[in-house]
């Protein structure tokens, strides 16, 4: 864990963003993490769950909460209203409208969001095919929320994750702005979402402040009012330098290495993906100069828990040595299971730099924060492994 890269990718994004920053939680929901982006200024949380919810408040009482699911239970959507003070919620259906205003008890103090579908080119990850309101049925929909509400009503919409073209920003910007001048109705927010990039090896995305020049810049081109409000809802690009694992080689076949996390545990984009994440062996003796390519399989009986990689490591790899993955602080800890009984883990906080940078750390050491060396207990408490053993760290 280094809490020192959250901090400085929350900095930075404050810093260069003309408006709020919603820490979208599903891609890192580690406590520690939620603390240090507090700690750091980040009050506002992008939360897709109650359990997501329970667990910003837990940290962040005061937090501002933005319920960004489209589709959500009404269950959700009473206890998330009346028992946490939500009061932000996306919705991309009249259906989903009519539920939102029928599980809060008709409320009138609702900041209502209108997921937009937008396209997806230049993403790793296309999150436009599941959610989304087409810029042609769009206008109704804008007119409905605006009309439900006497609070905010605004557009959103999701590039992609891992989106490797700023443009596209400016782009889904300009097709919801086409939607709104239809509707007849002016936004008083524009929430552009996620899809902030991170580095993966064969992954370079332009610089960050690319992507922020393109959406301020559609910003103000958009049919927009004078106070309307610019969102973003990062995830990735928060927390994707801040977490290593550190795995062991159980054994070696040739050029396969069979490690005790895989695809189960942290890795899930190395395989579903086939992510070829950064890979360094930590061993105390001395190691070969020359590098091999290898495969890994994880430690499941599952043939699908196979990372192909290819990870480049010294020849002499052997049983026993510890090889680090770098850059998983994004999907790598939140996708973990417990499937065949392993998954167990210890953490532990570092302040090295991360394997690679898009802030400019790597190799440059991070300061740790204050919280990290003073909280250690709240660390323990929320390293819970799976099977409800709780794992102390050292
Ligand atoms: C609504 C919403 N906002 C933000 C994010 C975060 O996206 P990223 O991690 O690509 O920044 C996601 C990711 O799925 C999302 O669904």
């Amino acid at each position: 864990m280094r809490p020192g890269a959250v901090a400085v990718a929350a900095n930075w994004f404050q810093d260069k963003l003309q408006g709020d920053v919603f820490y979208a939680v599903k891609a890192n929901p580690s406590a520690w993490v939620i603390q240090t982006l507090w700690d750091n200024g980040i009050r506002s949380f992008d939360v897709a769950s109650i359990p997501e919810i329970e667990l910003v408040r837990s940290v962040a009482p005061e937090a501002r909460l933005a319920f960004m699911h489209p589709v959500k239970s009404r269950a959700a959507i009473t206890r998330a209203y009346f028992d946490h003070g939500v009061r932000t919620f996306s919705l991309d259906t009249h259906e989903e409208l009519a539920k939102i205003l029928d599980a809060t008890g008709g409320a009138k103090d609702l900041n209502l969001i209108v997921r937009m579908a937008v396209s997806s080119d230049g993403a790793a990850y296309s999150l436009s095919g599941k959610f989304g309101i087409s810029v042609d049925q769009a206008p109704a929909l804008l007119l409905a929320a605006r009309r439900a509400t006497q609070d905010l009503m605004g557009v959103s919409f999701h590039v992609g994750s891992q989106c490797m073209r700023p443009s596209a920003f400016q782009g889904a910007m300009s097709q919801t702005s086409r939607a709104l001048v239809r509707a007849g109705v002016l936004a008083d927010v524009v929430d552009v979402g996620g899809g902030f990039p991170s580095i993966y090896p064969g992954m370079h995305p332009p610089e960050l402040q690319d992507y922020i020049d393109a959406i301020h810049r559609g910003f103000n081109e958009m049919m927009v009012h004078e106070t309307t409000e610019l969102w973003a809802e990062p995830g990735r690009a928060l927390v994707a330098e801040a977490s290593s694992i550190l795995a062991k080689v159980e054994l070696r076949k040739g050029d396969a290495l069979y490690l005790n996390d895989g695809s189960y545990g942290g890795l899930f984009d190395a395989t579903h993906s086939k992510w070829p994440f950064p890979v360094k062996l930590v061993r105390d003796g001395e190691a070969s100069s020359e590098l091999k390519p290898y495969r890994f399989y994880g430690p499941t009986c599952d043939s699908i828990d196979h990372m192909p990689g290819p990870f480049w490591l010294p020849a002499d790899v052997q049983e026993g040595d510890y090889i680090e993955i770098g850059m998983l602080g994004a999907y790598g800890v939140a996708l973990s299971t417990g499937f065949n009984g392993f998954g167990d883990h210890e953490q532990c906080i570092v302040g090295d730099a991360p394997m690679a940078s898009m802030y400019g750390l790597a190799p440059r050491a991070i300061p740790l924060p204050r919280l990290q060396q003073e909280e250690d207990r709240k660390v323990v408490r929320l390293s819970r492994v799976k099977g409800g053993k709780r794992k102390r760290r050292k």
